[in-house]
């Protein structure tokens, strides 16, 4: 065929083709203007056209082009901002997906409860440093320089310290028991608080044993304060969070910062005391620690020892929350799994 007939019959399909949308415009671009089409192959038959014809044939060609680049030019004015295909689809009338509520942290749940329990027996609540020194984590709490005992919780120390002030030296608080010390030092009794927090032991990470967990201490100082009440403190909580029928029982421990100090039991949740595998046959689940404040640890905190006693116990977070919930796993709390979460919606 002429190149001539070509060049017109070019130009011709050019002028008859439709571009309705972007599809289309992309089909003109690749069939007419692509590094394989019409026109490229145009310019390559331009070769073979004698020498004193290029010029003529050339600028044909030439015009051919601008005739395509136009129109595709115009169709991308009209195209390129508009929706695709795919996007006209869209029903922009259809409404939003609903976002999802989220779910109380089991052990928020937990915290806030114990809290409430007590604040209504006239407990106020108060809060410490994760951060603390070997003063209120341990030597003011009884615990001699020194002393096994403070391996016993397998302390993250931050500072060494200079070896004479425990303030000196600074370590994650191992325990909630530090708190006891603080609110001593600044407030003289009557006390009533229970303190909530974070705590930090060097514990290989395990279903059952991690190196952060959560507690609530609590601290009751006043005159004439004797076991009793602290053993009737502690069976009306054991009663508000594990139902009206629970009873308690305590077993002689050893706390330093407590004299006597006694381990709390409460009977069994699940099988009402009879004997099953959550209590291991006993009947009982341990719940926390207490005792009588220590004599040395009022004084070491400003409280005359003489005109005040007191009690004060501590319990896991962690574990009164797997009595509730059934969770055996201590690492579920920290792994922000939505599958675990999303189970405590309903609970409060
Ligand atoms: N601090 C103890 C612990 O972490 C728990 C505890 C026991 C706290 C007896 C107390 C107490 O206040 O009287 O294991």
């Amino acid at each position: 065929m002429e190149l001539k007939e070509k060049i017109s019959e070019l130009t011709e399909a050019i002028n008859t083709a439709t571009i309705g949308n972007k599809e289309e415009q992309e089909r003109f671009r690749i069939q007419f203007l692509g590094s394989k089409g019409a026109v490229k192959s145009l310019y390559e038959l331009l070769k073979s056209v004698p020498n004193e014809s290029k010029k003529e044939f050339g600028q044909l060609i030439n015009d051919v082009r601008t005739k395509a680049e136009e129109k595709l030019q115009q169709a991308e004015e009209k195209f390129d901002n508009t929706l695709s295909s795919a996007d006209t689809n869209l029903d922009l009338t259809r409404p939003g997906e609903a976002l999802e509520i989220g779910a109380r942290h089991p052990l928020s749940l937990v915290k806030n409860e114990i809290l409430e329990i007590f604040k209504r027996i006239g407990y106020t609540v108060s809060e410490g440093p994760e951060i603390e020194d070997d003063w209120h984590n341990f030597s003011a709490l009884n615990f001699p320089p020194d002393h096994p005992a403070r391996d016993m919780q397998d302390t993250f120390f931050i500072t060494k310290g200079d070896g004479t002030d425990p303030k000196s030296e600074m370590a994650l608080r191992t325990h909630t028991s530090s708190v006891q010390v603080r609110v001593m030092e600044s407030t003289q009794p009557p006390i009533r608080t229970v303190s909530p927090g974070r705590v930090y032991r060097n514990e290989a990470i395990s279903a059952r044993a991690h190196c952060f967990f959560h507690q609530v201490e609590g601290l009751y100082i006043d005159t004439d304060v004797s076991f009793a009440d602290l053993k009737q403190t502690l069976l009306y909580f054991a009663q508000e969070f594990f139902g009206e029928n629970a009873t308690i029982r305590m077993r002689p421990s050893y706390f330093p910062f407590t004299e006597p100090s006694a381990e709390v039991d409460v009977s069994c949740t699940l099988c009402s005391g009879k004997g099953c595998n959550v209590c291991k046959y006993t009947g009982w689940l341990e719940i926390m620690g207490c005792g009588m404040v220590d004599p040395n640890v009022l004084e070491a905190s400003g409280i005359d020892s003489k005109k005040y006693s007191g009690f004060a116990f501590g319990m896991g977070i962690e574990r009164i929350t797997q009595l509730k919930y059934r969770v055996t796993d201590l690492r579920l709390y920290s792994e922000n799994d939505i599958r675990f979460l999303s189970q405590f919606k309903s609970a409060h």
